[in-house]
C-alpha cells in the first residue's frame, strides 16, 4: 500500500459499518481504506456495537503504527462532539481529517413529512456537520492544517421525487461545505462536499426493502445511465483522495459520484 495518509489522525462518522464479508457502507468502507493507507482512524457512531466490531477488524489490518478505535457519538448533540474530541486530541495530539458519514434515510412527500422527521434529518445532516466541523476545527488549526469532507447527496444537486427532508438537508450541508471553506481556507484546513448517487449499503438495503416489500421493482437502475450501483469502496476512493494531501488545491467543491444519474 502507498500509504496516503502516513502518521495522520481520522474522525469518520457513521463509520460502523466496514465488518469484512458484510455489505459496507460509505463510512466504513474509508474506514478501512484509511487505516491501510496508514491513517488512525476514530470511528464515531452511535452504534456501539457494529462500530466496535469494525475498529477491531481494522486493528487487525493495520500493517504499521496506526490503530483504529470505536467511540460512541451522536452526531447532533453538541456535549458529545465536545468531548469526543477532547479525548482524541489527548490521545493522539492531533486532528487531521473529519468524514461526516453519519445518515439516515426518510421518503414521504410535503405534505405527509412530520416535523419530528424534518427535525431528525436535519439534526443528523445538518446540525451534526456543524457541530462536528466546529469542535474539530480548533484542534486542526493548532497542527496547521486539515481536510473536512461532507458526505451530501446526489440529491443535494436535484429534486428527489419522495425524500422532502433528506434533501433539504442534505442541500444545507453542500453550501455549508462552501461556507465553511471560504472560512477555514487561511488556515489550511480544507472542505469539500461529495455527492454520491445510488449505492449499496446497509442504509440504503433498509430503504429500498421498504419500497420494494409489496413486489415492487427497484425504481433506481432505471434511472442509472451506467446500469448499476455504486459498491461503498468506489466513494471511498474519492473521498481518500479529498482526505490526502493529493486535494491540496481543492477546497469548496462539490464531487458528484453517481454513474451518471444528474447528467441527465
Ligand atoms: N447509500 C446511498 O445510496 C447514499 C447516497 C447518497 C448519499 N449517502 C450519504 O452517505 C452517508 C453514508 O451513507 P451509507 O448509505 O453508507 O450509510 P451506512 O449504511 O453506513 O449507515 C449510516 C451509519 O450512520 C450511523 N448513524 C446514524 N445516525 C447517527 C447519529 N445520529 N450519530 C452517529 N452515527 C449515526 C448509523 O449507525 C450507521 O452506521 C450518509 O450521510 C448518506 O446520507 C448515501
Amino acid at each position: 500500500m502507498s500509504q496516503r495518509l502516513k502518521g495522520k489522525v481520522a474522525i469518520i462518522t457513521g463509520g460502523a459499518n466496514g465488518i469484512k464479508g458484510k455489505v459496507m457502507g460509505i463510512g466504513g468502507a474509508s474506514a478501512r481504506l484509511f487505516i491501510q493507507e496508514g491513517a488512525t482512524v476514530v470511528i464515531a457512531d452511535i452504534d456501539k456495537n457494529r462500530g466496535g466490531e469494525t475498529a477491531a477488524q481494522m486493528q487487525e489490518i493495520s500493517t504499521g503504527p496506526q490503530s483504529a478505535i470505536f467511540m460512541q457519538l451522536d452526531v447532533s448533540k453538541e456535549d458529545q462532539w465536545s468531548e469526543l474530541v477532547q479525548a482524541i486530541s489527548g490521545q493522539f495530539g492531533r486532528i487531521d481529517i473529519l468524514v461526516h458519514s453519519a445518515g439516515n434515510s426518510h421518503t414521504a412527500s410535503v405534505e405527509n413529512t412530520t416535523e419530528e422527521e424534518w427535525d431528525r434529518q436535519f439534526d443528523v445532516h445538518s446540525k451534526g456537520i456543524f457541530l462536528g466541523t466546529k469542535y474539530v476545527v480548533p484542534v486542526m488549526r493548532k497542527s496547521g492544517g486539515g481536510s473536512i469532507v461532507i458526505l451530501s447527496s446526489m440529491d443535494a444537486m436535484i429534486g428527489a421525487s419522495g425524500g422532502t427532508a433528506y434533501s433539504a438537508a442534505k442541500g444545507s450541508s453542500r453550501t455549508f461545505a462552501k461556507v465553511a471553506a471560504i472560512q477555514l481556507a487561511k488556515d489550511k484546513i480544507r472542505v469539500n462536499s461529495v455527492h454520491p448517487g445510488y449505492t449499496d449499503t446497509p442504509l440504503a438495503r433498509a430503504a429500498i426493502e421498504r419500497i420494494t416489500s409489496d413486489g415492487s421493482i427497484d425504481p433506481r437502475i432505471s434511472r442509472i445511465p451506467m446500469g448499476r450501483l455504486a459498491q461503498a469502496d468506489e466513494i471511498a476512493k474519492a473521498i481518500l483522495f479529498l482526505a490526502s494531501d493529493e486535494s491540496s488545491y481543492v477546497t469548496g467543491s462539490e464531487l458528484v459520484i453517481d454513474g451518471g444519474v444528474t447528467a441527465q
